[in-house]
């Protein structure tokens, strides 16, 4: 059974007459990536910064490590690692400089050079922060998250405004560090980010936890819809998913997409055109996405923001 290792009951924060975490409840387990994904104000910060011990609850109970985050921050800022959001530095040190100093502060004599080297950030040791482009300076972040050698990592949106290869790159960083036994603790509006580093994600929307679990069993259990793409077909496929009751649409050129419910609807549609002997360019079969569970569980869209910074 895998060990808990983040514990939240009933946490409620308000901020005067905004409520911005409504009773939420969950459990992170110990080596494990979890995902707090939702929008901009869902509540994801101030959740993650009253673990963190930063902010304190309005009300609610809040395990780390086995310790409660009221009693003993001390002890638990020994053992966990922080990237704020938005994690800014001195632009006049260099990288080496950056995280020497906050190695200091933390009375760590951890290996700075091997740590840079973890982040890949070993060639940028001597560049001033201020010269590096977003995804070196979010690296730096996380090395900094790692000065103390944490058994918990936070990441508050560490990919925001970065470039699709730059993200990947702190992806990069993200699974080595799951490899290396740390548990991670994302938080994130990327629906990707989510479905390509998450053991379990929890959605969060308006300061409540609308679903929560594995990124397929939300897929399977929320918006179980299969997508089937057909391409430059000759006439009659439309046909198919009327006689089958399945949703579909015409896109012009051959092209259809279809609807399936399950993968027996897929396999029904594929013997169709063959038994009908409709030729068909291409057929691009894909699951639902975590987007289409927002969708589904909220009715909008979990819109990618930042991108065009
Ligand atoms: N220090 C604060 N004082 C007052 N209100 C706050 C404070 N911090 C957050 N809020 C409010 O609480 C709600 C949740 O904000 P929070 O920053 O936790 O959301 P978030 O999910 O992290 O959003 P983002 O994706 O923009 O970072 C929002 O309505 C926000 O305006
Ligand atoms: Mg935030």
């Amino acid at each position: 059974m895998p060990e808990t290792i983040i514990q939240v009951r009933d946490l409620v924060k308000q901020y005067g007459d905004n409520t911005a975490v409504n009773s939420i409840s969950f459990d992170v387990n110990e080596g494990e990536v979890f995902a707090f994904l939702g929008p901009n104000g869902a509540g994801k910060t101030t959740t993650v910064e009253i673990i963190e011990t930063i902010r304190t609850a309005t009300s609610g109970d809040i395990q780390i490590l086995g310790m409660d985050v009221n009693k003993n921050r001390t002890e638990i800022l020994k053992r966990i690692g922080v990237m704020p959001q938005d994690f800014s530095s001195f632009d006049r040190l260099t990288v080496w400089e950056t995280v020497q100093y906050y190695a200091r502060l933390f009375g760590s004599d951890v290996d700075i050079d091997r740590l840079l080297k973890l982040v890949n950030l070993g060639e940028e040791r001597d560049k001033h922060y201020v010269t590096l482009s977003g995804g070196l300076k979010q690296r730096v972040g996380i090395a900094v998250a790692l000065v103390n050698d944490p058994e918990i990592v936070f990441l508050d949106e560490p990919t925001t405004g970065l470039d699709p290869r730059a993200r990947r790159d702190v992806w990069e960083v993200v699974k080595d560090l799951k490899k290396r036994g740390k548990t991670i603790f994302l938080t994130t509006h990327y629906m990707e980010e989510a479905e390509v580093l998450a053991d379990d994600v929890a959605i969060i929307s308006k300061g409540d936890i609308i679903a929560h679990g594995s990124v397929d069993g939300l897929i399977d259990r929320f918006c179980s819809t299969i997508h089937v793409a057909i391409k430059g077909a000759g006439p009659g496929v439309k046909e198919i998913a009327d006689e089958m009751s399945l949703v579909s649409e015409s896109l012009g050129n051959g092209n259809v997409q279809i609807e399936a419910e399950n993968n027996e609807q897929v396999v029904e549609i594929l013997n169709s055109l063959k038994n009908k002997n409709i030729g068909y360019g291409s057929v691009d079969i894909r699951k639902a996405n975590l987007e289409e569970v927002f969708l589904e569980l909220t009715g909008e869209s979990l819109i990618d923001k930042g991108d065009a910074k």
